[in-house]
C-alpha cells in the first residue's frame, strides 16, 4: 500500500480533488477523515459520541479518536492500492503516528500534496458548499453547480448544506488550520516529501492533472 496526504485549508478542495482522481484511477482510495467522523456521528459510535462536540465547534477531535479509525482502516486493507487521505493528518502528532501505522502496514509513503488557496477563495467556496447526504457527491452552487438547481447529478437527492459551514464555524476552522495544521507543511517540505499546487484560479480540471502529475 501507497499513502499520498491532501494537506490544505478547510474548503481548499482537497476532497473535490480526491474524489475526481479516484474516479479516473479504480488504483487510487480516496479516504476523508471528516467523512469517516460525520459517519460516526450520524450512526452514534463512542468515538461518533465524543467526536460531535468538537466538530460543531470547528475544533479539532482529539488525535486519538481520528488515529485510531486511519489506523483500524489501514490495518484491514490487503492488496495494492495507493491510499489518498484527505484531511489525516492536521497535527505534527498525528503525522508522527501515521509514521507508525505506515510502518506497521508495510506501506510508504509517497509524499504530501498541499493544494494552496487563499482565505477569500476558502470563504467563498465554503459558502456555496453543497453536498448529496445518500451518495456523498460535492458541489458548489456557482463553481461547480448541478445541472438541477439543489439536486444531486448522480442520485437525484436533495443537497444538503454541512452542518459545520456556517461563518462562525468556517472563521474557528480556519483559525485551527493555521495555528495547529499549517506546521505540517514544515514537516513534509523538510523531508523532502511536499508538493505544492496552486489550488484557487486554475479550473478544477487542471487543478486535478497537477496532483495528478504529483502523484506520479
Ligand atoms: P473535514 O471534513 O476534513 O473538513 P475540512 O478540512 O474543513 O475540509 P473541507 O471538507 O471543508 O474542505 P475540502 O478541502 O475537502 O474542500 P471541498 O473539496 O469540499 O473535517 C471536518 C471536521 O472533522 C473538522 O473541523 C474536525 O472537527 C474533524 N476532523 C477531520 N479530520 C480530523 C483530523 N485529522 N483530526 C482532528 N479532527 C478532524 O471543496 C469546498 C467547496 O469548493 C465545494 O463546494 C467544492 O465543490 C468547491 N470547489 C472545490 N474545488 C473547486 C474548484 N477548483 N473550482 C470551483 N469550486 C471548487
Amino acid at each position: 500500500m501507497k499513502v499520498v496526504i491532501l494537506l490544505g485549508a478547510p474548503g481548499s478542495g482537497k476532497g473535490t480533488v480526491a474524489s475526481r482522481l479516484a474516479e479516473q484511477d479504480s488504483s487510487l482510495r480516496h479516504v476523508s477523515s471528516g467523512d469517516l467522523l460525520r459517519d460516526a456521528v450520524k450512526r452514534q459510535t463512542p468515538a461518533g459520541v465524543e467526536a460531535e462536540g468538537y466538530m460543531k465547534r470547528g475544533e479539532l477531535v482529539p488525535d486519538a479518536i481520528i488515529a485510531q479509525m486511519i489506523g483500524d482502516l489501514m490495518a484491514g486493507i490487503t492488496g495494492e492500492c495507493t491510499l489518498l487521505l484527505d484531511g489525516f493528518p492536521r497535527t505534527v502528532a498525528q503525522a508522527e503516528i501515521l509514521d507508525g501505522t505506515i510502518s506497521k502496514c508495510g506501506a510508504e509513503l509517497k509524499g504530501a500534496i498541499l493544494l494552496d488557496v487563499s482565505d477569500d477563495i476558502i470563504v467563498e467556496r465554503i459558502a456555496g458548499r453543497r453536498g448529496c447526504p445518500k451518495c456523498g457527491a460535492g458541489y458548489h452552487v456557482t463553481g461547480l453547480p448541478p445541472k438541477v438547481a439543489g439536486i444531486c447529478d448522480k442520485c437525484g437527492t436533495a443537497l444538503v448544506i454541512r452542518k459545520d459551514d456556517n461563518p462562525e464555524t468556517v472563521q474557528n476552522r480556519l483559525a485551527v488550520y493555521k495555528a495547529q495544521t499549517l506546521p505540517l507543511i514544515d514537516f513534509y517540505r523538510g523531508r523532502g516529501q511536499l508538493s505544492c499546487i496552486k489550488g484557487g484560479i486554475d479550473p478544477l480540471e487542471v487543478i486535478v492533472a497537477k496532483a495528478k502529475q504529483a502523484l506520479a
